[in-house]
């Protein structure tokens, strides 16, 4: 059974806590904890934005987001105790005015207490943020600050950022979410590798044929479209999460799961990526847009109407990446990820490679590859594919099926989201399961790579229609290769 342990008293900060992030993350989080007991008491958590409002005003309208309308009284009792933890102060980020001393002033008290930043902000105001909480002489030794991706738009934006950051805070105290590290199934990838001697003898390029990554969402770009046509699927989900699943399939043994033992092994798969240029980008990229279509019997209009007007970003993208080293020469890594696609779906697949010698009858059944599929959300879950002889009489005959750990099956209770979870992460100083300096920076330096590529014209941007798996080309790329997209629930 989960054991939950009480994290150390500590005040959180959190900027921007009028925003989406705050509401529909930050605060049930915070509340979700408080309700487990992994809270104490003397803990403080200020909210702070530009609008004028009053604590009361603010944790109405936090109630309404973290009970909706259906609280039963216990919940309700537990939101009155959680209440009183929390405080909002109008102040304005960058820096200046009334609101600074007041923020000062709730702050006060033990400086040996852990202090929390939360910046739920634009990445643009992370540096001049960070000086005003200097500036206002608001960092205390055990001062930490949490900063949300995206950092920077490319390379030379996130080094500025890291940089201006950095000029308060060290690198011990910066906490970069990048929030898929916290996902329990995410985690899951470390002790599947490393806490099995089964898998780690064959998990390379002796042993693998090829790996997918797929992150599928049916939602659209909604009311994020303003940052989100300026970002693209490329920069929202390829450069952090997608690369991020990466490293932790393709990573060396850490020596432990320290924080820097893990983020070290993490950059050096960074930077064995193969950088993919113009030439590269036309048979390894694909790059696509939803046009209007159907999910789940509901019609949704494209992209472009979504935006309000014509736009050439990517609301899909597909690449084949090679890392160049000992352990994955030869071993292609698909990735692919897209907004309105046919179903919501996080998977890795690992194909491994065919049995050198087939002994089976070809009339038995086709000898499949055994496949691991590791679905991350939903129905999370583990699934091996094995070749098995179909039992009863009437001769050989193959099938292959799954040794499957479902975990609604095999685990009764829940587990926090990943924001709880690297929240009280933040309180607890572990900094493995956030991204470093030189991890960003390297993401960002094979992205923009691909970047450059299409502003020098490599890819076209493909239509697909909304409630499909990407444009066609996707399909074509692995073809090329006489592979397929594999669908764990195939
Ligand atoms: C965010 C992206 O980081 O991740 C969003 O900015 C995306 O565009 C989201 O929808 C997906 O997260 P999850 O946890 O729903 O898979």
């Amino acid at each position: 059974m989960a054991e939950l342990l009480p994290v150390e008293p500590f005040d959180m900060v959190i900027f921007g806590a009028t925003g989406d992030l705050a509401r529909r993350k930050l605060i049930p989080a915070l509340f979700h904890r408080w309700c487990d007991g992994q809270i104490p008491e003397p803990s403080r958590i200020i909210t702070t934005a530009r609008e004028e409002m009053s604590t009361e005003d603010f944790l109405a309208r936090a109630a309404e987001t973290v009970n909706g309308n259906g609280a039963n009284s216990e919940r309700k009792a537990r939101w009155a105790e959680f209440s009183r933890l929390v405080t909002y102060v109008r102040a304005d980020a960058d820096g200046e005015g009334e609101g600074w001393t007041a923020l000062k002033e709730a702050l006060n008290g033990d400086p040996a207490k852990i202090r929390v930043f939360y910046l739920a902000l634009p990445p643009s105001v992370y540096g001049p943020v960070c000086a005003a909480i200097s500036r206002h002489g608001l960092v205390t030794p055990r001062a930490r600050i949490v900063l949300e991706k995206p950092i920077g738009h490319n390379f030379h934006s996130a080094r500025a950022i890291n940089e201006a950051v950095g000029a308060v805070f060290d690198e011990s105290a910066i906490f970069r979410i990048d929030h898929y590290l916290g996902k329990e199934t995410v985690q899951n990838l470390l002790v599947l590798r490393f806490a099995n001697m089964l898998l780690e003898p064959v998990w390379n390029a002796n042993g693998i044929d090829h790996v997918q990554i797929t992150v599928a969402e049916t939602l659209g770009a909604g009311e994020r479209a303003g940052y989100y046509d300026r970002a693209g699927a490329l920069r929202d989900m390829v450069q952090n999460h997608l690369l991020q699943l990466m490293c932790l399939v393709a990573m060396e043994p850490p020596h432990s799961l320290d924080g820097d033992a893990v983020r070290a092994e993490k950059l050096k798969v960074l930077r064995a990526l193969r950088l993919i240029r113009a030439e590269g980008a036309k048979k390894d990229v694909v790059r696509g847009q939803y046009t209007a279509g159907v999910i789940g019997g509901v019609p949704v209009p494209g992209y472009a109407e979504e935006v309000g007007g014509t736009t050439k970003t990517e609301t899909f993208v597909a690449l084949r990446a090679h890392i160049d080293n000992w352990r994955w020469a030869g071993v292609p890594f698909y990735m692919r990820t897209g907004k309105r696609m046919s179903a919501r779906r996080s998977e890795i697949i690992i194909t491994f490679k065919p049995v050198p010698h087939d002994i089976i009858q070809a009339d038995a059944g086709v000898l499949q590859p055994n496949r691991l599929v590791i679905r991350l959300q939903p129905d999370e879950g583990v699934k091996l594919m094995m070749m098995t002889k179909d039992p009863g009489p009437g001769g050989m005959r193959l099938r292959y099926v799954p040794l499957n750990l479902s975990y609604a099956e095999a685990f009764e209770q829940d587990y926090p989201d990943a924001y709880e979870r690297l929240l009280m992460a933040v309180v607890r100083g572990n900094l493995a399961l956030f991204m470093r300096r030189d991890e960003v920076e390297a993401a960002w330096r094979w992205t923009d790579g691909v970047i450059q590529a299409w502003q020098d014209g490599a890819n076209t941007l493909h239509a697909y229609a909304a409630g499909t798996d990407g444009p066609q080309q996707a399909a074509l790329m692995l073809g090329h290769d006489d592979r397929e997209w594999f669908d764990g629930h195939d």
